[in-house]
């Protein structure tokens, strides 16, 4: 890992090595923004790095952790804080699932909450002193559709998306006189990697109607990040949907949708 003091400002983003992460990097590269690039171990994120330097011809960072750990999101932080200047924080790095609650295993219900919900939360809390010392910042949150209704076989993941909602609403009004805006995007279904393929495949007509394209949902993420839009609708029909159907119509129907990715292929 190198380690180095620079006058430069950077972009973080977390869960970058591929799916939505990796687009919202090339994006902000190709705007001329330098990235640090956090992902998991081995995923190749060093290539990735090259490959936008010599594209684009800014600076790229690696970072290899594990960000299930807290320890490793303070650790993360403090890296930045002592080496770098970072003007745009991205909160993308977030894992799912469809399964009945009794059949999910407690290490990967451990995982997704420090994900989705602590990571995000810490890191942010982390870096505000140094977004606070740039002229202007940026912070987003990637949650989802699944923000707005509870959802039945993908309880926690809901909830913690409905959580990163609130967090970041909250987070923006009370920084919204400040130098840092706080955004938050709700894509819907992406297909992002085979896993989430196998699951949209699985949910039938719903998953098809909010499907959406993760290089798309990117350009847009960034476009409407730097004109500081609180909130990010990629798919304006889907929220409308969510937001005209009351909780007892749209909480069983989305259930029933999760239960059939659960069923298929049993
Ligand atoms: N895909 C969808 O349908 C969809 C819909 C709505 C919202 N979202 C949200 O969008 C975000 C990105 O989703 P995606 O589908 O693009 O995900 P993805 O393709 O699965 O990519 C996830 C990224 O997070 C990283 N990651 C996973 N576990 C990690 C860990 N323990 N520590 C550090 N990094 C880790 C992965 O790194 P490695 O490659 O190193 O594993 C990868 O770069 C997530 O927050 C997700 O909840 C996705």
């Amino acid at each position: 890992m190198m380690m180095e003091n620079t006058t430069e400002q950077y972009a973080l983003i977390t869960g970058a090595s591929q799916g939505l992460g990796k687009y919202l990097a090339t994006e902000l590269a190709a705007r001329k923004i330098n990235t640090i690039l956090v992902s998991l171990p081995g995923q190749g994120i060093e290539s990735l790095c090259k490959e936008i330097r010599n594209t684009y011809g800014v600076d790229s960072l690696a970072y290899e952790s594990d960000l299930s750990v807290n320890g490793n999101v303070m650790k993360l932080a403090r890296w930045v804080n002592e080496n770098y200047s970072v003007y745009i924080l991205i909160n993308n790095v977030g894992i799912g699932g469809t399964s009945k609650i009794t059949e999910t295993d407690v290490e990967f219900f451990n995982q997704l909450l420090q994900l989705n919900v602590v990571a995000t939360s810490v890191l942010t809390h982390q870096l505000l002193p140094n977004l606070n010392k740039q002229r202007q910042s940026y912070i987003l949150n990637v949650s989802s559709i699944a923000a707005f209704s509870p959802i039945g076989y993908k309880t926690a993941y809901a909830a913690s998306k409905a959580y990163i909602h609130s967090f970041s609403r909250g987070l923006y009004q009370e920084l919204k006189d400040s130098n840092v805006m706080v955004s938050v995007v709700h894509p819907g279904p992406m297909p992002t990697n085979e896993e989430v393929i196998l699951r949209i495949n699985k949910q039938g007509i719903l998953g098809k109607l909010f499907l959406q394209n993760p290089e798309k949902v990117a350009k847009t993420c960034v476009s409407r990040l730097l004109r500081k839009k609180p909130i990010i609708m990629v798919n304006p029909f889907s929220w409308l949907l969510l937001n005209i159907l009351p909780i007892c119509l749209k909480t069983p129907l989305l259930t029933k949708t999760a239960y059939r990715e659960v069923m298929v292929g049993k």
